[in-house]
């Protein structure tokens, strides 16, 4: 009998000892409140144009930019490993990029062709696609910018409109507005369903954070802003009820999925919005997230493997539905 079974000659007279359930792995499998599955798991890959490119990320150790024909081997390889959806961020070269950001809604365009390919190749798995045009601006914003640098909302949503139809067009079952725009979802929502596209969900960021933290994605993408910041569109980071209001909207507008990003230092407002909907809640473990545990790992300060474990249960237990990780990969292998 172990130690810690047997009474000593005066035990404290305590009419609960929580250690109790904590003794054995077995005991503490029965009362695990929050289990991580590959169920939960939203895989963000990045597609560049070629054939037979992988590059690594600098400052995203493990993760690549594809050309398509990589990249659906990647993809069939990890809905082999139970990944039900990724998300599509595309690299277009600094040619196909222009002020306003026409070739995001380009029906040949990379992210449009990817989606064809993958539907053709994979089928059962979910495609999500990013709407916002700083990937394809030449100035780095997510939307259409006046002459004084300020960015216009209204006339972005109508280009934003016109990107999603065609994502939608290509096959995309989900269009994911990334771009914090008033009035996008509503009418993305009017678009899609006013040309038949009644089954393409909406993926809303409805509380994105104006973030340090998506410093290595811009590396990734080479879109970082020329000018100024996001902050007049992306949300400011000491706030709460704002996130409230923002998710209200779009619910309201027609989202079907609403998300918090980033999620680490954001797990109040991820718990906060589970708490205020019937919607189930994504929560997008950024760029920046990843890039601190990999740094730490390689340095050999932590345990990595532990560390992604625990960082996605809590996310979880903050109350996301489902996260989107540069860490589906190797979680998906760790959790088999
Ligand atoms: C842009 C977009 C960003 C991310 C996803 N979509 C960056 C930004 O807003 O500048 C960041 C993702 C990450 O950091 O992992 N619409």
């Amino acid at each position: 009998m172990s130690s810690e079974n047997s009474s000593t000659d005066k035990p404290l007279n305590l009419s609960q000892r929580p250690r109790r359930l904590r003794r054995t792995e077995t005991l503490r499998k029965m009362v695990r409140e929050t289990i991580l599955t590959v169920d939960d798991l939203i895989y963000p890959m990045f597609v560049m144009e070629g054939e037979g490119q992988k590059v690594e990320i600098a400052s995203m150790p493990g993760c690549y930019r594809f050309s398509l024909d990589l990249l659906i081997k990647e993809i069939a390889e990890v809905s082999h490993l139970g990944i039900n959806a990724v998300a599509l961020f595309p690299v277009i070269s600094e040619d196909d990029k222009d002020d306003t950001g026409t070739e995001s809604y380009n029906p040949e365009g990379l992210v449009q062709e990817t989606v064809k390919a993958i539907k053709k190749a994979v089928p059962d798995i979910m495609i999500i696609t990013d709407v916002a045009l700083d990937p394809f601006t030449t100035h780095g914003h997510d939307g259409l910018v006046d002459e004084n640098g300020r960015i216009l909302n209204d006339q972005t949503v109508e280009v934003l409109v016109k990107m999603a139809l065609s994502q939608a067009e290509a096959g995309a079952d989900f269009v994911a507005p990334s771009d914090m725009m008033d009035g996008r979802i509503g009418a993305i929502r009017q678009a899609l369903d006013a040309e038949g596209y009644i089954n393409v969900g909406i993926l809303a960021y409805s509380a994105k954070y104006a973030s340090a933290y998506y410093g290595p994605f811009r590396d990734a993408l080479d879109s970082t802003p020329k000018f100024g910041d996001k902050k007049t569109y992306q949300m400011d980071a000491a706030n709460a009820k704002e996130a409230l209001k923002e998710i209200e909207l779009d619910i309201a507008e027609g989202a079907d999925i609403v998300m918090v990003k980033p999620a680490l230092a954001y797990l109040d407002i991820i718990h906060q919005v589970k708490i205020n909907t019937n919607l189930p809640v994504a929560a997008y473990n950024v760029s920046g997230e990843y890039a601190m545990i990999k740094a730490a790992a390689q340095n050999g300060w932590i345990d990595e493997k532990k560390v992604i474990l625990e960082t996605l249960t809590s996310m979880k237990r903050a109350g996301a539905d489902l996260i989107l990780t540069y860490f589906a990969k190797e979680v998906a292998l760790m959790l088999m």
